[in-house]
């Protein structure tokens, strides 16, 4: 074990030289090429025409002015070198909480890969400058929260390097499912904990990272448990493929690959990683991530730039719609106060959990459609409901839930609710924690009073009659 641990990070030390593209022979040989052609040429050439960091803030700094109205400028937090990483939140109420959906654009994970910088920006641009005319960007504005991060690593695109500036993989730096890596805190790159904390703040619904070194677009899971190239699906396994096929299919050449069926792949059968950003936010973040490798060549010339921006504009805009357009979505409210309720949604045979928002309970569950789907709504101290849909189009299903007319019911009800208005301050992801850890003290507080009651009622009833077993609490 400790030796395959070993290998593994032996091999992760060298696949840090290739994107997250192309372990398969000719490609693999084509990306080392570049990669030693690029460090003993012109690397002054290679940036021209692209952005530099400064020229990048002050285009984020342009938009935010140009497209005041339906923009917001903020920062997630500083690179290593103490580079602002600039978001772009395009909203027609940018900033406001709304019961609506967010999506994630991020580009440049890796420093050498510095064509997402610049389609973010020309998205952005261009939803600005057409959200009155165009249904779909108009769809977007109204009805979505996009944010964008054009560079998460601003440092290794001035090293013209994969790494950050302490050359470290900002895709291999997430906590990982089945190795027990990166789970030390302060260890972790200040891009990473950026993109972390982010995701604590914003219920991201779904989200893609734009890479360069190949044409696919790649779904979890990235790794395996044995460490083998294999094909492992994670729950969402239909709903993944039907999003990157979305996105391959409206895209101008992605789906004629011939290297990647339809164009798209499963991670883990094309090479496994570990740490990377896919996985984690699927399974911490709720939120359901693609990775893009949208250029066969990590760093184009820069002429090359808006033919790939028109390549993939549809297939960004239908993806960013697909939290609107796809899958079934809605609010939960109590019966008795018809207020919202914070609760959570699953899918019968699916395991996997999405939350509705804080503030307006409201849920965005993406499903491959043409299929039959049993939902559920669950809240603490209400009877859960299910409701099955025949999925074509984007279905609104509202739940109302009952009140649990029991001893516990009230009490979970009285202490989610009472922790709910306590905390309308703190960040969606903190709220089902204190909820579940008061859960778990009104349960223990519920125990705790039944053996009250039955102690109490000892000397009146014998023991028999009542019929209530003795507890043990062992706690
Ligand atoms: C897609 O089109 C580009 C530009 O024409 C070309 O270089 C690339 O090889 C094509 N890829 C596929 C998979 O057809
Ligand atoms: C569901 O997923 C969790 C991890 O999120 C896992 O611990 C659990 O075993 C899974 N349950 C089933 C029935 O597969
Ligand atoms: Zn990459």
């Amino acid at each position: 074990m400790k030796c395959s641990l070993f290998l593994l990070f032996i091999s992760l030390t060298f696949s840090s030289v290739l994107a997250r593209g192309g372990l398969s022979g000719s490609a693999t040989t084509r990306l080392l090429l570049e990669e030693n052609h690029s460090q003993n040429s012109n690397s002054v050439d290679k940036a021209k025409g692209y952005m530099s960091n400064y020229d990048l803030e002050q285009a984020v700094k342009e938009f935010g002015r140009r497209c005041s109205n339906i923009s917001r400028i903020y920062s997630i937090g500083k690179s290593v070198n103490g580079f602002p990483l600039w978001v772009m939140e395009i909203s027609d109420k940018p900033g406001v909480e709304e019961p609506e959906p967010a999506f994630k654009f991020i580009g440049n994970v890796h420093g050498d890969e510095p064509v997402g910088r610049e389609i973010t920006l020309l998205l952005a641009n261009w939803i600005c400058d057409n959200h009155m005319k165009d249904p779909l960007a108009k769809l977007i504005v109204e009805n979505v929260h996009l944010h964008i991060l054009p560079s998460l690593n601003p440092d290794g695109f001035a090293l013209k390097r994969r790494g950050n500036a302490n050359n470290i993989d900002l895709n291999r730096d997430f906590p990982d499912q089945f190795f027990p890596m990166n789970n030390d805190e302060n260890a972790r790159q200040p891009e990473t904990r950026a993109i972390m904390n982010w995701l604590r703040e914003i219920h991201f619904t779904a989200s893609a990272t734009l890479h360069g070194g190949a044409l696919v677009a790649n779904y979890p899971w990235d790794g395996t448990q044995d460490q083998r190239r294999n094909y492992y699906g994670c729950p969402d396994d239909e709903t993944f493929k039907f999003l990157a096929s979305s996105y391959s299919h409206s895209h101008h050449n992605m789906s004629l690959s011939k290297e990647f069926h339809q164009g798209i792949i499963n991670g883990a059968f094309w090479y496994p990683i570990y740490g990377g950003m896919q996985d984690w936010n699927y399974i911490h973040g709720g939120c359901l991530e693609l990775t893009l490798e949208i250029s066969d060549d990590k760093w184009p010339n820069a002429n090359e730039l808006p033919t790939i921006w028109e390549y993939n504009k549809i297939s960004m805009l239908n993806l960013v719609a697909s939290v609107v357009k796809n899958g079934v979505h809605g609010r939960i409210f109590s019966s008795d106060s018809g207020r919202p309720i914070p609760g959570s949604i699953t899918i019968k045979g699916i395991n996997y959990t999405v939350k509705a928002g804080r503030a307006f309970a409201d849920y965005y569950r993406l499903l491959a459609p043409g299929k039959k789907y049993e939902v559920i709504a669950s809240v603490p101290g209400y009877r859960s409901k299910s409701t099955i849909i025949w999925l074509e189009e984007a279905t609104t299903l509202d739940f109302i839930l009952d009140p649990e007319e029991t001893l516990e019911g009230n009490l979970l009800r009285s202490i989610c609710d009472c922790s709910g208005g306590v905390t309308t301050k703190l960040v969606w992801g903190y709220h089902m924690e204190i909820c579940f850890v008061l859960v778990i003290i009104a349960f223990l507080c519920f125990l705790l009073k039944r053996r009250t009651i039955f102690t109490l009622g000892k000397p009146r009833q014998s023991s028999k009659s009542r019929g209530l077993p003795e507890m043990s609490i062992g706690l």
